[in-house]
């Protein structure tokens, strides 16, 4: 039977870190900012960018919300992209994707100050972590090995395999894993023999974003599981890409969705935007 990876109790102790180093910046007279941008009516969208702002408040930071309408031009964000790049007040920006079709998300990402790209998107960033020299992590998967870490499993020479190869999750995921000298495996929709490549994963974490994608036969007795999917089911209910239920007895440790990797990803945000502030003060 598996032990469940709780990510709202882990996170809950990253924001309370956060919190007591804004706390003592604020002694000093420095307030930390992050802008936080959408454009359009995305009901996912704007339930994330609710829980930042929310998070936010809990670590002592000011969220500045720019809430867009669907027919924004990509010049008309580029404009506000370069206000608050040169806005000291703001010390982070986040721009939540998707975007609408008519802005092109590169070149919203490419206009962001790198200093203040706190999702670590910026080509800048990503080649700061390739070669694992970094300030900011991907919020997602920085939040994915403080839960591994949780579990007490060393990453060191075990069988990882990652499903899914986006830019947010997919491929910065690998490289983290690959830094902590992880046998890393990246599979995705063009992979063949899947299920047995997953059955070889100490460690698995799925992002693919298809409800109940891993099933029992997928995973490897006793591996640790680490679901990033947040999907609906036929229901509406919030899932992820693990079939949760089905697993549970195989995996060694497990984490549920929602409150596995969701809560991570927006203290892990919070982490870069402190960093960012200091970073900014010449602060160790
Ligand atoms: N959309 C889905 N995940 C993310 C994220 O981590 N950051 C931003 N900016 N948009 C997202």
């Amino acid at each position: 039977m598996a032990q469940i990876i709780d990510g709202k109790a882990v996170s809950a102790r990253v924001k309370a870190n956060v919190r007591k180093e804004a706390d003592e910046l604020k002694k000093q007279g420095i307030e930390i900012g992050l802008a936080v941008v959408i454009v359009g009516n995305d009901p996912a969208s704007r339930v994330y960018v609710n829980n930042k702002k929310k998070a936010c408040e809990e670590v002592g930071f000011t969220s500045y919300e720019y809430a867009l309408p669907e027919e924004t031009t990509e010049k008309e964000l580029l404009e506000l992209v370069d206000k608050l790049n040169n806005d000291d007040k703001v010390n982070g920006i986040l721009v939540q994707l998707p975007l609408p079709k008519q802005i092109n998300e590169n070149s919203i990402i490419n206009a962001i100050r790198p200093d203040k790209d706190v999702d670590a998107f910026h080509p800048a960033n990503v080649g700061h972590i390739m070669i694992g020299d970094f300030s900011f992590l991907p919020c997602t998967p920085a939040g994915v090995m403080e839960l591994i870490a949780e579990t007490g499993v060393d990453v060191c020479g075990k069988n990882c395999v990652v499903i899914g190869r986006s830019n947010i999750v997919g491929k910065p995921m690998a490289m983290l894993l690959l830094h902590k000298h992880g046998t890393v495996t990246i599979c995705h929709s063009r992979t063949k023999d899947l299920a047995e490549i997953c059955a070889r994963a100490d460690i698995l974490v799925a992002a693919v974003g298809k409800a109940k994608f891993v099933t029992p036969d997928m995973i490897k007795e006793g591996a640790v599981v680490i679901d990033v999917g947040m999907n609906r089911n036929e229901n509406g209910k919030l899932c992820g890409d693990v079939d949760y239920d089905a697993c549970f007895d195989k995996a060694g440790y497990i984490t549920p969705v929602p409150g596995g990797v969701g809560p991570m990803t927006i203290a892990m945000l919070m982490k870069n935007t402190l960093t960012a502030a200091k970073i900014k003060n010449n602060i160790k």
